[in-house]
């Protein structure tokens, strides 16, 4: 082909592909109740993948059958348990939400306990083990029921407007093994599971980075270090409402080791403790799960993309402004993107992965490795905007008291009462700003 015509043919060529990048609308910003499901652009290329991402899948929404069930690739559930499936507790990969009152039974969510020995620290409960199993295998009780009763407090802001809270109180009935004794409770909603290949790729320098970060005065932060299985050595926490976590692998192995009591190769001993010896006789041997499924779930999870915010608009941009001016940007820090895995994905978590003394009201006073009872990991905002499409019931802070963004703001003390009282001095148009802002990541 003769020289020119190439060139031409060549600008041509750019041209309309330039054309059509700027006049063609780009794909609608997917803000669906499917959110929270969809593998990040271009991972799937090829075949590989794909099966992988497909396997994985269907393990995480999969009913799975007491051991012996007509499929042995997914059976294996109990003797004491809490859900059939991973989805029950995630649904939508979102988070979950917590009872509306003792009558409603705990659907996605969970209640960790311990004991207090002296000289030993914190212990998993000599009979209840370290989460309560509400089910059990047939012919096997569940260990009991734990139930949520709310008391109101009322909240009044600068401007005069009253809003109510819900303070929550647990209790527990048809308790199976006798009564619980002087014991710490944690209860638990399920976070959402995307993005979370972004948050295991930040290194433990970037994290410390964090601790050494100017703060205003009153904000600290430091990292939970606990206990990693594969490795045999104390690490940085990661995941879970207090880091108390290190990795993926081991957070997947433990769920199914403690909410569906599905043993695996990182799990290999069933979950029931020496003094259940009903449940001991009903142990199964081999790992239940095999690593080649822990592999597949574990892409599944890292393949999930954060939904892209919603477009900006005047009100979102001043609320981002207000979401810096009030301080919420010291924990919910916008920093840890100076991370290459971050800045490739466009996104920022909102978090610095921290721990943060809470205060009083949202205290469970049971320590998690180095997570006191009043400490929490600051949680990512990415997509919480969203977690409603994805389930209308999503409730937010670790026990999902709060039934909105708003409430879960009015909840923050401790290192955080400086910001709550500087959203509570807002006029109502800025709160409504700073809301959006939320409602649009
Ligand atoms: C009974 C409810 C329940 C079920 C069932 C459940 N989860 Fe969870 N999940 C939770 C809770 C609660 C947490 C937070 C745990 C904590 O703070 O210690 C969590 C945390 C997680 C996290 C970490 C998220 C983060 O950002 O820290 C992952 C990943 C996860 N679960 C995966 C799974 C998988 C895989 C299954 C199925 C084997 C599963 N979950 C089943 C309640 C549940
Ligand atoms: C001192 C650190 C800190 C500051 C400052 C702070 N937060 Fe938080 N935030 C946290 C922690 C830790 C939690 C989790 C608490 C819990 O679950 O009990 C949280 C939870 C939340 C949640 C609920 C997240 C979820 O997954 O359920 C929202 C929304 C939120 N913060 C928004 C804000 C806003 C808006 C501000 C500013 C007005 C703010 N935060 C200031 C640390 C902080």
């Amino acid at each position: 082909m003769h020289a020119t015509i190439r060139i031409l043919l060549y600008c041509l060529l750019v041209q309309t592909a330039y054309a059509h990048e700027t006049t063609s609308p780009s794909p609608p910003p997917l803000r669906t109740a499917d959110a929270y499901t969809q593998p990040v652009d271009g991972l799937l290329a090829d075949t590989k993948a794909l099966s992988a991402f497909q396997a994985g899948r269907t393990l995480f929404r999969q009913v799975w059958t007491i051991p012996g069930g007509e499929d042995s690739r997914f059976s294996g559930l109990g003797p004491l348990y809490n859900r059939f499936s991973c989805v029950a507790c995630h649904p939508g990969n979102g988070r979950g939400f917590a009872p509306d009152g003792p009558h409603q039974s705990m659907k996605a969510m969970l209640v960790r306990l311990s004991v207090a020995v002296p000289q030993h620290g914190n212990l998993p409960h000599p009979v209840y083990g370290d989460q309560l199993n509400e089910f059990g295998i047939p012919g096997l009780a569940g260990e009991g029921i734990a139930q949520i009763d709310y008391d109101p407090v009322s909240i009044t802001f600068a401007d005069g407007e009253v809003m109510t809270l819900r303070r929550p109180t647990l209790r527990f009935s048809e308790l199976a093994y006798g009564p619980l004794g002087q014991i710490q409770t944690s209860p638990r909603i399920a976070p959402a599971v995307f993005g979370l290949a972004v948050l295991a790729s930040i290194s433990d320098e970037d994290i410390l980075r964090q601790t050494q970060r100017r703060k205003p005065a009153g904000i600290a932060g430091r990292p939970n270090r606990v206990w990693d299985i594969a490795q045999q050595k104390t690490v940085i926490g990661k995941f879970g409402w207090k880091a108390n976590v290190p990795n993926l692998r081991q957070q997947i192995a433990s769920a199914f080791h403690g909410d569906l009591s599905i043993t695996s190769s990182l799990f290999p001993q069933e979950n029931c403790t020496p003094q259940q010896a009903i449940c001991l006789s009903q142990a199964s041997q081999l790992p239940e799960l095999t690593d080649q499924q822990l592999d597949d779930i574990q892409f599944y999870l890292r393949a999930l993309a954060v939904p892209p915010p919603a477009s900006p608009t005047a009100q979102i941009n001043r609320g981002a402004a207000l979401f810096k001016r009030a301080q919420c940007i010291e924990c919910h820090t916008d920093q840890l993107r100076t991370s290459q895995a971050i800045r490739a994905s466009s996104h920022t978590p909102y978090t610095d992965l921290l721990l943060h003394d809470m205060g009083d009201g949202l205290a469970d006073h049971r320590p998690d490795f180095l997570a006191n009872g009043r400490e929490w990991r600051t949680p990512p905002l990415w997509g919480i905007g969203l977690a409603k499409t994805v389930h209308a019931n999503a409730g937010f802070l670790h026990d999902g008291r709060a039934r909105d963004l708003q409430e879960a703001i009015l909840w923050h003390g401790g290192e955080a009462d400086s910001a709550r009282e500087r959203f509570m001095r807002l006029n109502k148009e800025d709160r409504a700003a700073l809301l959006q802002f939320l409602e649009s990541l």
